[in-house]
């Protein structure tokens, strides 16, 4: 379902959105929704929710208040080199989590799947340390180029193949902070 945006919203500077993707209410709706099945597929163990900053900082901020069962926080911070709208599959750690993860159940936050090259090799790096589990929890999935070698165990929604902003995706660092995820024009 697609919204078109029919007020002028002042977080938008001169580049207008073309559509609404997902709602707040729709994204609230699904986050909840996510968070239980969360707390049901870990009925034992200590659980560390592993953020991939930047781009899922607001959905694991509503995320880990929806999973009622304990559980850390942390951040891993990786950079990517060259274009920025595609993935170049070069990725470097440039914040490594403090928390030992040994014995550990991961569940590797991130805000979109595009073409799986970041997660893959963030869970190879992430298997090599011996957590209890690893798995993935993405907000959006684009289906397209399947070459993600690992299964995305939670999914927010399955995305268009468009380039999507808002709730905490960006494109050049702008958007972010929109409550809705919208397609840019
Ligand atoms: P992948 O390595 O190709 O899967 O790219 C994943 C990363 O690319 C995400 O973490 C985002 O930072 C970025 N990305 C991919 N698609 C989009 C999009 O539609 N909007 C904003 N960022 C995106
Ligand atoms: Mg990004």
């Amino acid at each position: 379902m697609s919204v078109t945006i029919s007020i002028a919203d002042p977080r938008l500077s001169g580049r207008a959105v073309r559509r609404i993707v997902y709602t707040q209410q729709q994204i609230a709706g699904r986050v909840r929704e996510i968070g239980e099945e969360i707390a049901k597929a870990y009925p034992d163990g200590d659980l560390l929710v592993l953020g991939l900053l930047k781009g899922s900082f607001i959905f694991l901020s509503d995320l880990v208040r929806e999973i009622r069962r304990p559980l850390q926080i942390d951040f891993l911070v990786a950079a990517s080199y060259g274009d920025a709208t595609v993935s170049s599959g070069t990725v470097k750690l440039v914040y490594d989590p403090e928390t030992e993860l040994g014995g550990k159940h991961i569940l590797l936050v991130e805000d979109i799947v595009d073409t799986g090259r970041t997660l893959n090799r963030l869970m190879d790096l992430l298997q090599a340390r011996k957590p209890r589990s690893l798995e993935i929890c993405a907000l959006l999935h684009k289906h397209v180029a399947a070459e993600l070698r690992y299964p995305t165990r939670f999914v927010g929604f399955d995305a268009p193949n468009e380039f999507l902003v808002g709730y905490g995706l960006d494109h050049a660092e702008n958007f972010r902070h929109l409550p809705y995820i919208a397609s840019l024009q």
